[in-house]
């Protein structure tokens, strides 16, 4: 008897921990960023990959999809759609102002009165990775 309601506790457990992860309270994945153009630890103040181009564009894109997936869109939204949790990034202008507001949470994440409504990204991210979902994002705004 004893055993049978250890196992059903355990059964239950894994049941619950299994419901935690697919509502996505994970931990931000850190993301491999050693193809992108190089920044380091100073964070610049504008996106430095918006102008560039060609392969090593489609290559910024193709990380910052990946770390999007990953780390924003549990909240922000599948393809940077919102669903209304959280703001749509897609809105937030691709200027001097959206990158520094950018900037600005990323950072320091959104914490109000003790309550963390959005954790801070670059604890696990590069600025190389968080500047490639800014680049995503903007590659989803050009193509509407
Ligand atoms: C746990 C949920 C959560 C995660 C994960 C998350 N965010 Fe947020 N984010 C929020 C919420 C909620 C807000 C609104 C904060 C507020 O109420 O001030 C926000 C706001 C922002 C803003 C400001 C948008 C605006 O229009 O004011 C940016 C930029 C942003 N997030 C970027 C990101 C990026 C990039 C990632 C992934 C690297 C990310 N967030 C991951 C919840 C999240």
């Amino acid at each position: 008897m004893k055993l049978i309601l250890t196992l059903s506790t355990m059964a239950t457990a894994l049941v619950f921990s299994a419901a935690v992860l697919a509502h996505g309270a994970v931990t931000p994945q850190s993301i491999d960023t050693s193809t992108l153009p190089t920044l380091g630890e100073e964070w610049v103040d504008t996106n430095p990959y918006r102008e560039l181009g060609g392969e090593v564009k489609v290559e910024i894109i193709r990380v910052g999809e990946s770390a999007y997936a990953q780390n924003c869109a549990r909240c922000h939204g599948l393809q940077a759609i919102s669903g209304g949790i959280a703001p749509d990034l897609r809105e937030l202008v691709a200027d001097f102002d959206g990158d520094e507001w950018y900037i600005e949470r990323v950072v320091n994440g959104a914490v109000r009165n003790g309550a963390v409504y959005m954790p801070k990204m670059n604890e696990h991210l590069n600025q190389e990775a968080l500047w490639a979902v800014r680049s995503y994002v903007e590659s989803l705004t050009a193509n509407e």
